[in-house]
Formats: structure tokens, sequence, C-alpha cells
């Protein structure tokens, strides 16, 4: 295991419980907004990248007809079957393992999604292009996470280290088209909302 790998595990077993908890993570207006920006429907099956605690997978669970989460805390994904639980959810399943490579064949799902995730990567280009390779033809990606102005980011990166050293890098407003551009994906749409 990488010496981040171990950091994010770190950090995410300290945070599961709290993380899960948080109003901001939670509220259903914004789990409205990524549904609505995928076009969700019964008739996808979705991968949740970096799913954590399950709440967006539980949210789009609730209108797909599978999703799949994944995620390398196990303290999250406890988490996450104990969200679906709750919520009577049973068209979902849980996989451990590192984003990176993806262990699903091409074009498994129609909806390939992660939530405040991409300032964990290292490699944020690489873990798009899994995406990518995993998510049908005609499919949606579909990526939430800050974006920060460029002359605001370093410092946000410098305070957001100093409360989770598993932060790398938050993208900004004009690098998250750029890397989207990059992977050539179609029919770009943008939505902002606050945290
Ligand atoms: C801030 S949480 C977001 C959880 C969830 N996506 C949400 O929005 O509620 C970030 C998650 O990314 C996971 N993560 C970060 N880097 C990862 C990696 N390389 N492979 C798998 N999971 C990773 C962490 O374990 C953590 O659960």
């Amino acid at each position: 295991m990488t010496a981040h790998q171990e950091s994010i595990i770190d950090q995410f077993t300290r945070q599961a419980i709290p993380f899960s908890k948080l109003y901001a993570h939670t509220n259903q207006e914004s789990l409205y907004l990524l549904r609505e920006m995928a076009s969700v429907s019964d008739k996808d099956t979705v991968l949740d990248v970096a799913c954590g605690s399950g709440i967006v997978s539980c949210a789009f669970a609730e209108v797909a007809s599978h999703v799949t989460g994944i995620d390398i805390t196990p303290a999250m994904l406890e988490q996450a079957q104990i969200l679906a639980q709750q919520k009577n959810l049973i068209n979902l399943s849980w996989q451990q393992g590192d984003i990176e490579t993806l262990p699903f064949p091409d074009a498994t799902f129609s909806i390939v999604l992660s939530r405040y995730a991409f300032h964990h990567f290292l490699q944020p280009d690489v873990v798009l292009s899994e995406m990518v390779r995993v998510c049908r033809p005609g499919g949606r990606i579909l990526i939430a996470d800050v974006a920060l102005p460029p002359d605001k980011v370093n410092a946000y990166d410098r305070i957001e280290k100093l409360r989770d050293p598993s932060h790398t890098r938050a993208l900004t407003l004009e690098e998250f088209p750029k890397l989207v551009a990059d992977a050539n994906l179609q029919n770009v749409k943008l939505a902002f909302y606050k945290v």
C-alpha cells in the first residue's frame, strides 16, 4: 500500500461517522441537483467512484436500477451499508479498492459519478479516463467537487492539508473544463451549489 493510500484510509476511518452526519453532505437539495444533472432513471446502472459512506449512492439508488459503490476505506463502506439498510434499499453493492484502476470491464455502467473526491486523487486525469472506460458509449459521467478561482486555490489547499493531510489539490474553475475536454467528453453541462 502507498503512503497516500494509508493516509486516505487513516483520515476517513477517523471521519467516517462525522462525515456521514454532516448536513452539508446530506442535504436533499444538492443530491436532487446531482440526480437531475445525471438524468438518472430506473434504466440506469450506476457506479459511484470513491463512494465513501454512500450518501450519493443511496440517493441514486432511490431512482436507478442498480448502484455499485467503490471506496478504499472500509470504515466508510460500513457506514454506506448502514445507510442503505436504514433507507431499505436493496439495489446496491459495495466494493473495497483503489479507484485508479477500476475492477470492472469496459462499458459496464450507464452513469459513472464521483462526488467530493477528486481533490484526494494524485492523478485526476487517470481516474477520469478509468471512469470513461467503464461507462457505456452514450452514458453519463458526473463529477462534483470544490472548484476554486486560481488565485485562491493555493491558500485553500494549505488550510485543507492542515485539517486533512490526505487532501492533494483542489482543481480550479479552469482546470475542471480542461480535464473534461481532454477526456473527449461531449455535451458537457455545468452547475454550481454552495456547501
Ligand atoms: C470526502 S469523501 C467523499 C465520499 C462520497 N463520495 C460523498 O460525496 O459523500 C472522499 C472519499 O474518497 C475515498 N478515496 C480517496 N482516494 C481514494 C482512492 N484512491 N481509492 C478509493 N477511494 C478513495 C475516501 O476513502 C473517502 O471515502
